[in-house]
């Protein structure tokens, strides 16, 4: 049976692009309607009690996400920003490069950190290297070498859900070596947040989007890396003082250091909804059979003689191609049959094409709203296909 939360979707619409966005469970939208039709006014400047609402929600978000790492809110924050792109921009853009002799990426990374640390090496003309993840998507610690470095990684890779197992053990490395490190947790928050509980990285960075909430960007800080950063992307909301040719940053308050990274008005309905996408799919994952439906199409999908799947393990991300046949023309068959699913490479085009030199594949993504019923039709679906 589908959730009750996502009884606006009909039994022939089966969506497999959960990493790209999830859908949107009813009380998320609920929530988002209630800021929009009741309280609809803006955040931290206002003194009327619709103002004063958002204010108490806009709070009680940024302690959540929080909560939801297991993180300290004497060490860490959290900033909304616009998605997990923009995130790491922000931090790349304005990060001064004092003290850092290189630039850490690996191979697997979405274009986002993959292109940010292209720009960032050549800003400040650093030495850029790209390590090769292990195929378990961990980093062979005994050849990496993170001297000075500034690193970016991603937890889960968004081509097959592929984890940095050693997250831990990276994180300690680069601090022990004096770098810092920058998390792109995209792939991770909705389904294997577990791994980024309690973990002593510089900054996280992901998109509310892709965990069952609205279009929003969400940044966790260390508050000690706010002195490395240097302000340019810079207005309104941000300071607490401004003369004729200088300004007093709100970011220098403790209670305000959140700023640092929001220029302007913010998106205050999108925010108050994540808290409530927070406190839904706490509830859910309790219960859920999602990662037992993933496993079952990534089993179907391995044991087809001319499939190709990337996955080593199952995850609730996968990909494949089939020897001879064009994804593309494959999704759009799919889609013919109600399947949403996505075809290409999914923004990683340095690992997909230029190492791997594999043809465009074919990506499914799992969310909480899949049923039995979908895996088993996507299976039929896909035999027919295949035959
Ligand atoms: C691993 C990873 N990093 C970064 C991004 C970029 O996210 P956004 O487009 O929300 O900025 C994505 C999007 O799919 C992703 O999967």
């Amino acid at each position: 049976m589908r959730s009750e939360d996502f009884k606006y979707l009909s039994d022939d619409e089966i969506y497999l692009d959960s990493a790209c966005q999830t859908l949107r469970p009813e009380p998320v939208v609920a929530a988002l309607n209630e800021y929009y039709y009741e309280y609809n006014s803006c955040g931290e400047r206002v003194k009327y009690a619709w103002g004063e609402k958002v204010d108490e929600l806009v709070e009680d978000t940024r302690e959540q996400v929080l909560r939801f790492l297991k993180l300290s809110s004497r060490e860490y924050f959290t900033s909304f920003t616009l998605n997990t792109t923009y995130g790491i921009n922000l931090i790349l853009n304005q990060l001064k490069a004092d003290g850092i002799k290189q630039v850490i990426t690996t191979d697997i990374e979405h274009n986002s950190p993959f292109i940010g640390t292209i720009a960032f090496a050549r800003k400040h003309d650093l030495p850029r290297v790209v390590l090769e993840r292990e195929p378990d998507g961990s980093i062979n610690l005994d050849e990496a070498n993170f001297d000075s470095a500034l690193v970016v990684v991603n937890t889960n890779s968004n081509i097959d859900g592929r984890p940095l197992g050693n997250i831990r053990e990276v994180v300690k490395k680069v601090h022990k070596q004096g770098g810092i490190i920058i998390i792109d947790a995209a792939q991770s928050m909705a389904h294997y947040h577990q791994n980024l509980e309690k973990l002593d990285a510089d900054a996280i960075c992901f998109s509310a989007h892709k965990m069952y909430s609205a279009s929003l960007g969400v940044m966790v800080a260390k508050r000690s890396l706010v002195k490395r950063i240097n302000p340019t992307f810079i207005g309104g909301g941000m300071v607490d003082d401004v003369a004729l040719d200088s300004y007093q940053l709100s970011a220098n308050s403790p209670d305000h250091v959140y700023t640092i990274f929001e220029a302007g008005l913010q998106a205050w309905g999108e925010i108050i909804a994540l808290g409530e996408a927070i406190s839904w799919l706490t509830e859910v994952e309790k219960k859920s059979e999602l990662h037992d439906l993933a496993e079952q199409l990534h089993a179907f999908l391995a044991a087809q003689p001319k499939v190709h799947v990337t996955n080593k393990q199952p995850s609730t991300t996968m990909a494949f191609y089939y020897d001879g046949l064009d994804s593309h023309l494959l999704a759009k068959a799919l889609s013919d049959a109600g399947i949403m699913a996505r075809s290409g490479y999914f923004c990683c085009h340095y690992y997909l094409d230029h190492v791997m030199h594999y043809p465009p594949l074919v990506r499914f993504s799992l969310g909480h709203h899949n049923t039995q019923a979908d895996i088993d039709k996507a299976k039929e679906v896909l035999e027919k296909v295949f035959n």
